[in-house]
């Protein structure tokens, strides 16, 4: 038997741990959100006819294919998986990528810096061009999702 003031720490222990995860997850969601918030300010602002992110747009932008990319990298998916919750495999480099899904990854989407600097690099990659901001919220509203 595990005496009492022992089960007590023991259980103020495992609250504190869940606590602390909560905190954690709120703290992700909210740098997600406002990554969220700054492409639809942009967006508006791109076209003032923005009315919301689609998870269908992105979708079809994360699937492919793309007629102006090239023939290994037509699609997010090439390297992220037509499967977002599984890992990835980079189409050239053979590299392992994490999962894309919000669900499986929950860091996904909270550091803008990382953020911007992989939409400038892939997009161009598989698009030939730039993604709007409107892209980039579709995307991330897709995957959060997922
Ligand atoms: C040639 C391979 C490749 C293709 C194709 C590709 N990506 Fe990526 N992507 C990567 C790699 C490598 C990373 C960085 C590793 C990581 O974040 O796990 C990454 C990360 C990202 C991230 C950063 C996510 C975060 O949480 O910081 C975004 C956003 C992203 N990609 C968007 C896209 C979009 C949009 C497309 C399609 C238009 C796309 N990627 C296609 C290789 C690719």
């Amino acid at each position: 038997m595990i005496p009492h003031a022992l089960r007590r720490i023991l259980l103020s222990t495992a609250l504190f741990a869940v606590g602390a995860g909560v905190a954690y997850a709120a703290g992700e969601s909210a740098a997600r959100s406002a990554i969220l918030d700054g492409y639809a300010a942009q967006a508006k602002a791109e076209a003032p006819i923005f009315a919301g992110f689609s998870a269908d747009r992105g979708r079809a932008l994360y699937l492919g294919p793309h007629a102006g990319g090239k023939a290994d990298t037509n699609a997010c998916a090439a390297c992220h998986t037509p499967n977002p919750a599984a890992a990835g495999r980079h189409a050239k480099t053979g590299r392992t990528i994490e999962p894309m899904a919000v669900s499986a990854n929950p860091k996904r989407f909270t550091d803008r810096a990382e953020v911007e600097k992989r939409f400038d690099r892939d997009c161009p990659n598989v698009l030939g061009r730039a993604c709007t901001a409107a892209e980039k919220g579709d995307f991330i509203t897709y995957l959060s999702g997922q």
